[in-house]
């Protein structure tokens, strides 16, 4: 094996293991909190560091994390729960003083550190409910009546059998 390739895979053998992408961001509204559900892989037992912050007017605020000082505003504000593959942040109070870019980051520590992350445009008029199901519905809703009915039909042919 040429040496080239040899190093060629070994890092890439690096990369897959140290692997540990931003794959989501996604924003949504409940009740007057903003949600913000970070997916990542989960590929390592290094300790990862992460970081949501909103970007209004250029200006970067730390919302919540571990690299960066959240700031004070902030802090009274955010809730924020965490399971092995997806990180959520509440941001309560929720208003177009809040509208922007928001980030979800996640830094490996490491030779070089690997960063990776995920932005969502959030404006207040285009934010959705979070019940992704009632969405749904509302838009389904003829299919659903015709999915409803169809046992109704169904029974109404077998009377009549
Ligand atoms: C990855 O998953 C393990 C448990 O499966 C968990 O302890 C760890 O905190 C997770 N890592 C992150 C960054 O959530
Ligand atoms: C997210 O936005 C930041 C700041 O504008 C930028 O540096 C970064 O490359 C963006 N990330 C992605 C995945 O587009
Ligand atoms: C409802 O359906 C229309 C077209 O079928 C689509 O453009 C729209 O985005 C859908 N709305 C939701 C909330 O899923």
């Amino acid at each position: 094996m040429k040496p080239t390739i040899g190093i060629a895979l070994l890092l890439t053998v690096l990369q897959v293991a140290r692997g540990q992408k931003v794959t989501s961001l996604t924003a949504c509204l409940v009740d007057q909190s903003l949600r913000l559900d970070c997916r990542h892989e989960n590929t390592t037992s290094l300790p990862i560091q992460y970081e949501f912050s909103l970007t209004r007017e250029t200006k970067k605020h730390v919302l919540y994390g571990t690299v960066g000082v959240p700031e004070h505003t902030y802090r009274s504000r955010t809730s924020f729960s965490s399971k092995y593959n997806i990180k959520v942040l509440y941001l309560s109070g929720f208003t177009t003083k809040d509208e922007g870019l928001y980030t979800c980051e996640l830094r490996l520590s490491g030779q070089p550190p690997t960063i990776s992350n995920k932005n969502v445009s959030v404006l207040r008029d285009k934010l959705v409910k979070c019940e992704g199901i009632s969405l749904l519905v509302q838009n389904t809703s003829w299919l659903l009546l015709l999915l409803l009915s169809l046992p109704l039909l169904q029974a109404m042919d077998f009377i009549s059998l």
